[in-house]
């Protein structure tokens, strides 16, 4: 039977190391990980908390996971897109608003990555890799360095992004 439009639509899409992709690909396997995702677990909660401008924590979270893939792809590193793309979406899963001085813990910007994959690892099963992406995300102000591509290229987009979003110049929205 042939497949419909939807059923199309709803093939999970998977990134292959070795492959240049266009920008609405890399925007289909991210969404392609984050369905799943937000179906489980409270990974939509973090549409209700603004991280810069008018950013949610979930927009950023795909802003990092596309500028991720976007420096594997021009630097062609062999990663492995899936988890870095889930690592990518989960590495801020604090949840809470970290501009509400009662909700946000006192050393935040040190200790949100722990507290992110704590999070995470009680709603998700997560490999050792999307692990250390979601505690490494904040290095250098974290001492431990990433040890895997995955790891840095998403270490380095936050910054990135950080940096596109203050200054409202970001390069993509789920
Ligand atoms: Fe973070
Ligand atoms: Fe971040």
């Amino acid at each position: 039977m042939p497949k419909t439009v939807s059923a199309v639509q709803d093939l999970p899409v998977r990134l292959r190391a070795g492959v240049r992709y266009q920008k609405h690909e890399i925007v289909a396997a991210i969404r392609s990980q984050a369905i799943p995702l937000l179906a489980s677990g409270r990974l939509a909660m973090t549409k209700q908390f603004v991280q810069h401008s008018d950013l949610s924590v979930f927009q950023h979270c795909a802003h990092v996971a596309y500028i991720s893939c976007v420096i594997c792809m021009k630097l062609g590193l062999r990663v492995d897109y899936q988890e870095m793309i889930r690592g990518a979406l989960l590495h801020d899963y604090f949840l809470y608003d970290w501009h509400d001085r009662r909700a946000c813990h006192p050393y935040h910007p040190t200790y949100h990555p722990t507290l992110a994959m704590r999070n995470a690892s009680l709603d998700y099963s997560l490999t050792k890799k999307e692990k250390q992406i979601i505690q490494r995300h904040m290095w250098p102000l974290t001492i431990i360095p990433p040890t895997c591509p995955e790891a840095w290229a998403v270490t380095m987009a936050d910054k990135i992004c950080t940096l596109l979003e203050v200054f409202r110049k970001e390069r993509v929205r789920l």
